[in-house]
């Protein structure tokens, strides 16, 4: 394999609208790092934490675009809002160039009539400040905050979410605009809740642009004080890459081999915190004017320019966008993920499903619709895994534009549609299903989640190419899913206390802090499995002195002499104490046993006759080590494995059955079942079914593509 001479080396430069050799104290930067910093240093929750305000119902609803529309539909839309139960829509997420016609000049008159309307119907909103798509005047008159891409094109107008988010024109402007939504809108009877920009990081998290470069400086500046420690953290020796002035530091853009793995991770750090930056400026504006609560929403597992746990501080409510996949089988099991990492964000209090379809998207290689009854499911997982909103994208389609084919709420083919049919009985039953509202999800199990370990994961020159984070963290979640059993994902340095077991799937970059924190818990009686090609660099990408895995050589009790991944295709035989006989792939490691034990080892391939898995007691806890890539049955067996030495028990699962308990605060129990498959099976509890009213018994049934919402007898 060769990653050399990718792009070319001759990439033209970005169009230099002015000069970027200034200081690192040129004060068009200095939001960047420090506005996110700060802010992540004060307390982690905020005083508006908590819920949306108003009806103790959960929230339905969705985008809602009226600017696209005569005022006749407005009053037609907002008669079937009625009809459906919508309580919740999101106004004005793209509108700035209507209410910012020239810039400093204000025309409300859109939203005001909007706004009146739908607090005369008793219809709440969640008002968006519009700043993912600056108007045309802002591009004319500011082009120097145009982005710029790792290869040098200078991306233009006529689409959405593209700013350097280290401009302080468009700094200057979201603010402005932000600021006056809030001061005319802050004591607006409709308005619940802010909805600040719109999917940040997408589809632009980096930017290659001159203010990008500046920015970059600073926050370099503030994370090491001298170019001595930036050198050594980025080990600069190696290929000569010695800097002598902060402004010979550039972006790390396309180069002519691959470009040092410790900067390119820095990069991708600012650029999260200089996007964080723009949101806490807009929240800010916001909150000197308004009193409800702020979010913007995320894209939990799907946006790789972002670190959600630091964004995750920031905003009084997490919201989430999620989109399934439509051609993959197993969708719902990736929603779940998804849906569980949001919770997870949000530190296990409720969140908003702030955005998903009622059918097929228009952006995916074949937008396949929604089966019938697809749409509760999906949007019941969502309500099981603890959200407590149901929103679209978006109530009604889109006649023109990039969107037109999207389904909707509402789709072209009106209310006559099984879609409308279907998110009318959605909205009835989430009506019938208020008192689960605010009831938490409980997990024993957790799985680590490192943002900034994927990120580093997946630069050049790994030793193969099959070593893919995404894929180990799908493989580990969905055989937690198939035994039924519910996760929660936490950082590193999380208080890991309450788990009976973590996983760590993928954690290539671990960290001190994280390090220590994975030892403290296993030492205080916790089970931890880790997989292969985990703590192998610290938070430079750079391996820490000695043999793999460093970071996680004493509590794994083993060391790694040498990394054996094997060839495409080739697969290696396990053997050992479990009964079963697995298949690896991918991966083996010479493993050097150092108080550990192994419990399986290779039959064949390059680490034949050595360990495969192994366990170590450490303290009152215990550390497996998996290192290889077991799939299918062979990894729910590993998992089982692991689950049942520290006492989890598994019950026998049934194929395509889901079933996740939420707990109110007063012990009562709520238990979301959704049947994925066509044949039907029990519910296994006994209770009071939400949607009916009735009574249900254990072997009550729910139907193929069914769902049921119980309220459980038990406490
Ligand atoms: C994203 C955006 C929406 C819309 C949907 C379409 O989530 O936030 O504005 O484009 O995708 O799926």
């Amino acid at each position: 394999m060769s990653t050399q001479h990718t792009g070319s080396p001759l990439a033209a430069p970005a169009e230099h609208a002015f000069d970027v050799s200034d200081p690192v104290t040129d004060a068009a930067t200095d939001a960047s790092s420090a506005a996110a910093r700060d802010s992540a240093a004060a307390p982690t929750t905020s005083a508006r934490s908590g819920w949306i305000p108003g009806t103790s119902a959960i929230r339905f609803g969705g985008d809602y675009n009226p600017e696209q529309w005569p005022r006749e539909t407005w009053l037609e839309d907002i008669e079937l809002m009625r009809e459906a139960g919508v309580n919740l829509v999101s106004v004005g997420i793209f509108s700035w160039a209507l209410i910012e016609p020239r810039e400093g000049e204000y025309d409300f008159s859109f939203l005001d009539e909007v706004l009146d309307l739908l607090a005369g119907a008793g219809i709440d909103v969640d008002l968006g400040t519009p700043t993912t798509v600056p108007p045309a005047w802002f591009w004319k008159k500011y082009p120097q905050s145009r982005p710029v891409t790792r290869e040098g094109v200078t991306l233009g107008f006529g689409s959405r979410g593209l700013v350097s988010p280290s401009s302080p024109e468009y700094r200057a402007a979201s603010v402005a605009v932000a600021s006056a939504l809030a001061e005319r809108y802050g004591s607006h009877p409709a308005v619940v809740l802010w909805h600040v920009h719109n999917e940040y990081g997408a589809p632009i998290g980096e930017s290659y642009d001159d203010y990008s470069v500046l920015g970059f400086r600073r926050w370099l500046q503030d994370r090491y004080g001298s170019l001595e420690q930036l050198n050594s953290a980025w080990g600069t020796s190696f290929w000569g890459q010695r800097y002598g002035e902060w402004d010979e530091i550039d972006a790390p853009r396309q180069s002519a081999s691959i470009s040092n793995p410790a900067q390119r991770l820095d990069f991708k750090r600012f650029s999260s915190d200089a996007l964080l930056a723009c949101f806490i400026g807009e929240r800010d504006a916001i909150r000197r004017h308004a009193p409800q609560p702020i979010t913007t929403n995320f894209m939990a597992t799907s946006c790789p320019s972002v670190d959600y746990w630091t964004w995750a501080r920031e905003v009084d409510i997490v919201s989430n966008d999620h989109y399934l996949t439509a051609e993959r089988d197993d969708n719902h099991v990736m929603l779940a993920m998804d849906a569980d990492f949001t919770r997870s964000l949000a530190g296990g209090r409720p969140w908003i499903l702030m955005e998903h379809s009622t059918s097929a998207v228009n952006w995916q290689p074949r937008n396949i619709a929604k089966r019938s009854g697809e749409l509760a499911r999906n949007s019941l997982s969502h309500v099981a895994r603890g959200s407590d909103a149901v929103l679209f994208f978006q109530f009604r389609a889109s006649r023109f534009g990039a969107e037109k084919f999207h389904s909707a709420m509402l789709p072209h083919a009106g209310t006559s549609s099984r879609t409308w049919r279907e998110v009318v009985q959605l909205g009835s039953l989430l009506g019938a299903a208020s008192s689960l509202r605010g009831s938490r999800v409980e997990a024993s199990v957790a799985i680590v989640w490192s943002t900034e370990s994927f990120w580093a994961q997946d630069l050049e020159w790994r030793p193969s190419v099959d070593l893919a984070h995404r894929e180990r963290m799908e493989a580990f979640y969905t055989a937690l899913w198939n035994l039924g059993v519910t996760v929660d994902y936490v950082h590193p340095s999380a208080d890991l206390s309450g788990y009976a077991v973590v996983f760590a799937p993928s954690l290539y970059l671990l960290d001190d802090e994280g390090s220590s924190n994975l030892r403290g818990y296993v030492a205080g009686g916790g089970t931890l499995a880790v997989s292969y090609f985990s703590g192998i660099v610290s938070s430079n990408d750079d391996v820490p002195a000695g043999a793999y895995p460093g970071q996680l050589r004493e509590v794994l009790g083993l060391s790694i002499e040498e990394f054996l991944p094997l060839k495409s295709g080739d697969t290696v035989g396990l053997s050992g104490a479990t009964d079963a006989a697995w298949t690896g792939s991918v991966w083996s490691d010479a493993i050097v046993l150092e108080g550990a034990t192994a419990v399986s080892s290779y039959v064949d391939g390059p680490a034949a006759g050595q360990p495969a898995i192994t366990v170590n007691d450490s303290g009152d806890g215990s550390a497996w080590y998996l290192s290889t890539r077991l799939d299918g049955a062979d990894l729910e067996g590993f998992v089982v494995d692991v689950l049942t030495s520290a006492g989890v028990a598994v019950q026998p699962p049934v194929v395509g059955l889901e079933r996740v308990t939420r707990v109110a605060d007063d012990g009562t129990r709520y238990t979301v079942v959704i049947n994925h498959a066509e044949t039907s099976a029990s519910v296994g509890i006994e209770g009071t079914d939400l949607a009916t009213g009735e009574p249900v018994a254990a072997d009550a049934v729910v139907a193929g593509g069914a769902v049921r919402i119980i309220r459980e007898s038990r406490h």
